[in-house]
């Protein structure tokens, strides 16, 4: 993989020149539900730190804009999905608060959706320029400019999406790593 082909995006590079401490990254990934896709990048990006390195370095946790499953696993299809490629989903879905704002240092969003609302609740500059689109750490999937939302679609999507993850979350932590040395 390319590292400044993400590095060079300006948001990426002004959101990872920000985080405070190289020794703490904190990651919230956003989908609307909080059931399918954002607990899917969760799951994906705490094996790969444990696998790759830095697991005590790394927070990570997701949330979405909307409430409707708050409290509950993701979808038994997601978890079926991930389960196939090794991974148990346990995450207990929530909602995207004001503190997370303050909480973490990249707040990723999947779709366009996401985003806006993200960018609506942020309450400041600051705060808004913590928000990045997965999209923006597309390798392989660089034909897509969103993950999709799997909900209403059959056993492809939720492969496509799990696909689209691994190879972003990869992007993620390889341009994260090289840009934010531990001195
Ligand atoms: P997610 O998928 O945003 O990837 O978790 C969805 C889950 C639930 C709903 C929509 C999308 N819903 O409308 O309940």
């Amino acid at each position: 993989m390319n590292i400044l082909q993400y590095s060079d995006n300006p948001a990426v590079a002004q959101a990872i020149s920000a985080i405070a401490d190289p020794r703490q990254i904190r990651v919230l990934f956003v989908c609307l539900g909080n059931i399918c896709r954002s607990p899917a990048a969760d799951g994906i990006m705490h094996r790969l730190v444990e696998e790759r390195g830095g697991a005590d370095r790394w927070f990570i946790d997701s949330a979405g804009t909307g409430g409707w499953h708050v409290g509950d696993l993701p979808d038994p299809r997601m978890r079926a999905h991930a389960l196939r490629r090794g991974l148990t989903l346990d995450h207990i879905c929530r909602q995207v608060r004001p503190s997370d704002f303050d909480d973490f240092d990249l707040i990723i969003g999947m779709d366009s959706g996401n985003l806006a609302r993200l960018h609506e609740m942020a309450p400041s500059i600051e705060a808004e320029q913590k928000i990045l689109p997965m999209a923006a750490f597309f390798g392989d999937y660089s034909a897509f400019d969103h993950v999709p939302d799997p909900y209403y679609d059959g056993a492809q999507g939720f492969e496509t999406v799990l696909d689209i993850l691994e190879d972003a979350t990869v992007n993620l932590y390889d341009t994260v790593t090289a840009n934010l040395p531990l001195t």
